[in-house]
């Protein structure tokens, strides 16, 4: 873990660096991307590069391009039009410190970024293709965005358990979901261990985000960086299922994510992963 995570805030701190006339949005850009986070989607594209026995310094551009489109989605969803967010990793969201308008510009340069990482990084073309393609699947409109006007949507009603599934395999999953594709695709995994993947992310995704609304409730402000407590509209598990039966579902998803590794051959640290994300506090 820690290996990981060194060399990709390596990767990270050398992007966007020029001297430029639009050095403001820059700043922009590295503020809200350098302010920490977990790295969890550039953790699992190195992780499961690694399980397919590829290069995981080729593989850190998809890494950084995951971490790009998911710091956008996060500038985006916090602004008034949103979620109307102040804080976040530990800091002013990016439009209290830069303004609306510059935020706006800050995410939309970075998931533009992100496909340009995508295309530099050095690995055969067809798997760069097809790492545009799943990205662009995943993060679009029938995947993150999806899910982001979705919940939007949903606010003020109650929705079934079907509903809040479909919001948050979108919003939360599908960005996880892309992440450990792209770890098999920088390897040149096969189909079977993409689709692995891909399982592996849908149930992992649900419990993150279900342990995401969990927190909102029972957690700890300055451990998570970010506001607790504004979520009493949206439509999540929390609210149609209560706290304790939602630990129960977060377990039992990380469960049916690790059933999904058996076709790998030592997924000891993508277990541990899933598993410390049960309790996690940020
Ligand atoms: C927050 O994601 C948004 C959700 C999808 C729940 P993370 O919890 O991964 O946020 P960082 O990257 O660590 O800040
Ligand atoms: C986030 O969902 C999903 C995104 C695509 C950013 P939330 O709105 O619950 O995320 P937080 O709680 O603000 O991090
Ligand atoms: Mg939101
Ligand atoms: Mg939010
Ligand atoms: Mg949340």
């Amino acid at each position: 873990m820690q290996n990981y995570l060194e060399r990709i805030e390596a990767y990270l701190r050398g992007c966007f660096t020029d001297d430029q006339p639009q050095q403001v949005l820059f700043n922009s850009m590295r503020y809200s991307l350098l302010a920490g986070g977990k790295r969890l989607r550039p953790i699992f594209v190195l992780a499961f590069c690694d399980l397919c026995g590829g290069d995981t310094e080729a593989a850190l551009p998809f890494g950084a391009a995951m971490e790009m489109v998911h710091t956008y989605s996060l500038i985006h969803d916090d602004l008034p039009c949103m979620d109307n967010d102040d804080y976040r990793r530990g800091k002013p969201t990016n439009h209290r410190v830069y303004g609306e308008a510059t935020a706006c510009l800050a995410g939309d340069a970075l998931l533009t970024a992100a496909f340009g990482q995508l295309a530099c990084a050095k690995l055969p073309s067809e798997r760069i293709v097809q790492a545009v393609r799943v990205l662009s699947l995943c993060a679009g409109e029938l995947g993150m965005v999806g899910g982001q006007i979705l919940d939007m949507d949903a606010e003020n009603r109650l929705c079934t358990a079907q509903e809040v599934y479909d919001i948050q395999s979108r919003k939360t999953g599908a960005l996880i979901s892309a992440a450990c594709q792209l770890g098999v695709i920088a390897a040149g995994g096969s189909n079977a261990q993409q689709n692995a993947a891909a399982e592996y992310a849908e149930h992992l995704g649900l419990a993150f985000q279900i342990r995401d609304d969990i927190l909102d409730v029972i957690g700890d402000r300055d451990k998570l960086g970010k506001a607790t407590g504004v979520d009493e509209n949206k439509n999540t598990f929390v609210r149609l299922y209560g706290v304790e039966k939602c630990g129960t579902m977060v377990a039992e998803e990380t469960r049916r994510a690790i059933d999904a590794l058996t076709c790998f051959d030592h997924p000891d640290f993508l277990i541990d992963t899933a598993n410390r994300l049960i309790s996690r506090e940020n």
